[in-house]
């Protein structure tokens, strides 16, 4: 049979050929951006104002013909202003917010560093589509890590303390008391270190099967002063915990895991009889049709190369970045044997936060 050639639509053409270059430059942008996360780039323009090339790469010790560069690049793109009479370059206020004030509520600058790692393994996800399988995590670099921590210290300077926390005000007054807190999937340990800062009188255990995850984690809670009422130990939670618990949490990891399952089993398991389970996971609609648009682009790359590619590295359930919409989490924690599920008032695109309760 011959195939009919289809009937070209050029506006259509022409709108999304728009849009293709629109995301090329997208793409490019968060490479260069990557670059002056890195470099302090943006932060040198924060701190010291307006600039040239010759003067950036003073203030910044980098190389000048690169700064011409990059500063071009930033300015096409809308990051920066330009002026071209005294050819200067200026990062407008509410841009330093975001890529320059680190755990600002809205800094982006992780989110760079995370991507930037994340796609490192881009070979190895395009073997998984065609023999199975996934990449591990031990193969993404140290500043997948890095930028993951710097992404979410933004939750955990902005929310936990001020939104999440006090969004149950039975767990807050627990844990004024003196509450026993888990932190499953701990990751570098930001929130457990948040909140024993917050709650002297609780003591906290963090979890994560990824041991250099805990060594960082523990080195922060050193620095911080902690150290005596948080503890991290490396442990694969979905083989169960050996304490019962007033609070569990887990912040963006069930979606993650290997045996979600078994994970929420050994949760329920773990916690106490009157306690409370914090689950934070992904805004997301069981439904495709209703994730359309720019956030679920996000989360699906995400998914893509490294939330479904770690689990399903490890034959797991691969649910995804999108795979644990608040009809997913209901039905997972009845089979775990919870008895409610509890979506918390908050207005966040990102994330949703439930307590679930014995
Ligand atoms: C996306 S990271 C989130 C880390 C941290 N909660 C944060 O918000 O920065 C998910 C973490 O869950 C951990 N994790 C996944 N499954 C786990 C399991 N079964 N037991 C312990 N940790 C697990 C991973 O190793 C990873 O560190």
């Amino acid at each position: 049979m011959v195939a009919t050639q289809p009937v070209i639509d050029e506006q259509k053409l022409h709108a999304f050929m728009g849009k293709a270059v629109g995301d090329l430059a997208g793409a490019s942008v968060i490479a260069m951006c990557a670059v002056g996360d890195r470099l302090g780039l943006f932060k040198t323009l924060a701190s010291g104002g307006p600039a040239s090339s010759a003067e950036l790469a003073a203030r910044a010790k980098v190389n000048e013909r690169y700064a011409r560069e990059w500063l071009g690049g930033m300015a096409c793109a809308g990051y920066l202003t330009y002026d071209p009479a005294g050819k200067r370059f200026t990062l407008p206020p509410e841009q330093a917010l975001a890529l320059a004030q680190e755990a600002s509520p809205v800094f982006v600058g992780g989110m760079y560093e995370l991507f930037m790692a994340e796609i490192q393994p881009f070979g190895q996800v395009c073997e998984a589509f065609q023999k199975g399988g996934g990449v591990q995590q031990g193969v993404y670099p140290g500043d997948f890590w890095l930028g993951l921590e710097r992404f979410t210290a933004s939750w955990f300077e902005n929310l936990l303390l001020q939104q999440w926390i006090p969004a149950v005000p039975h767990v807050e007054a627990k844990l004024r008391q003196g509450a026993v807190v888990a932190d499953v999937g701990c990751g570098n340990g930001k929130a457990l270190v948040k909140l024993a800062q917050a709650f002297p009188n609780s003591r906290f255990v963090g979890y994560d099967a990824f041991a250099p995850a805990i060594a960082t984690a523990t080195a922060k809670a050193k620095e911080a002063g902690v150290a005596d009422r948080v503890q991290f130990q490396v442990r694969d939670v979905s083989k169960g915990l050996t304490e019962q618990y007033d609070l569990i949490t887990t912040f963006d990891v069930v979606h993650d895991a290997v045996q979600p399952r078994a994970l929420l089993k050994a949760i329920r398991q773990g916690l106490k009889r009157d306690g409370s389970y914090l689950l934070l996971d992904i805004n997301c609609s069981d439904k495709l049709e209703e994730n359309i648009g720019p956030l679920g682009a996000v989360f699906h790359g995400v998914s893509l190369f490294y939330c479904m590619t770690t689990s399903l590295a490890e034959h797991g359930e691969g649910l995804g970045t999108m795979g644990l919409p608040p009809s997913k989490v209901d039905e997972l924690c009845k089979e775990a044997g919870f008895g409610s599920v509890r979506r918390l008032p908050l207005e966040n695109p990102f994330n949703i936060l439930y307590e679930v309760r014995a």
